[in-house]
């Protein structure tokens, strides 16, 4: 089938691969605002990247669970991963993909601030003392974590490229 809806045994499915270059997308955004945040304070391109930073990151919380619950739908017939390493490396993937957002869901929480996203509102925030556990965890870990994401998506491009030039395993076609 020309379009096949779920992965198969040689390649990913349309969903599959929709999720994974849509968020590939979303992540580029993102991490050009962070890296904005940092390198281009105070000026014009920071706040235009940066000023989605909240809403690029909740939309990619939910198209991460979506994706992991794809994922698991699709198990048994996924490509098979190239080596333990690789299967290794997704599920750390995963693992961050989840880790960083939520951690800053529990940070914006704590604080007691409303948020909203899309003009719906997911947080009515709060009067009073702030929540510090919930600060203190991610000041300590949301940025620390997200940029260590990033170190391993750049690992991953740079590995999903060496499979297809080096070895045998075209991995690349079964994700295009
Ligand atoms: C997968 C999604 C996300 C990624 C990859 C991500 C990544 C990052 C990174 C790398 C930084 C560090 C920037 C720096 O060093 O200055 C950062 C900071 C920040 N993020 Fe996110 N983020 C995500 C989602 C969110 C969400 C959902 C929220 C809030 C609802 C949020 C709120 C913040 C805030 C307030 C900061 C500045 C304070 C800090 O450095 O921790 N982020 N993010
Ligand atoms: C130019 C950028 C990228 C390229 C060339 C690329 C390439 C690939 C390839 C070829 C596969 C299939 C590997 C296999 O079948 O063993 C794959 C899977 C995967 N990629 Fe990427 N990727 C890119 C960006 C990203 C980004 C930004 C993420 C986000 C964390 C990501 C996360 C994953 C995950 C988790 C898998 C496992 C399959 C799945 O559950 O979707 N990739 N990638």
């Amino acid at each position: 089938m020309a379009l096949a809806i779920m992965d198969t045994t040689t390649r990913y499915g349309v969903v599959s691969k929709a999720l994974h270059w849509g968020m590939a997308l979303l992540f580029v955004w993102q991490f050009s605002g962070a890296a904005a945040r940092v390198f281009l304070e105070d000026t014009a391109l920071e706040s235009f990247l940066w000023g989605t930073h909240r809403t690029v990151g909740v939309t990619l919380m939910l198209l991460v669970l979506l994706r992991a619950v794809w994922a698991l739908i699709n198990t048994s017939r996924r490509p098979p991963s190239v080596s333990v390493m690789a299967k290794f490396g997704h599920l750390v993937l995963y693992g961050l993909m989840i880790a960083v957002p939520t951690i800053a869901l529990i940070r914006q929480y704590g604080s007691g601030r409303a948020l909203d996203v899309f003009g719906i509102n997911l947080m009515p925030g709060f009067e009073g003392e702030r929540i510090d556990w919930m600060v203190n965890l991610g000041g300590l870990l949301h940025g620390e974590l997200g940029w260590a994401l990033l170190a391993l998506i750049v690992g991953h491009v740079v590995m999903a490229i060496l499979h297809r030039k080096l070895t045998n395993h075209d991995v690349v076609s079964r994700m295009t």
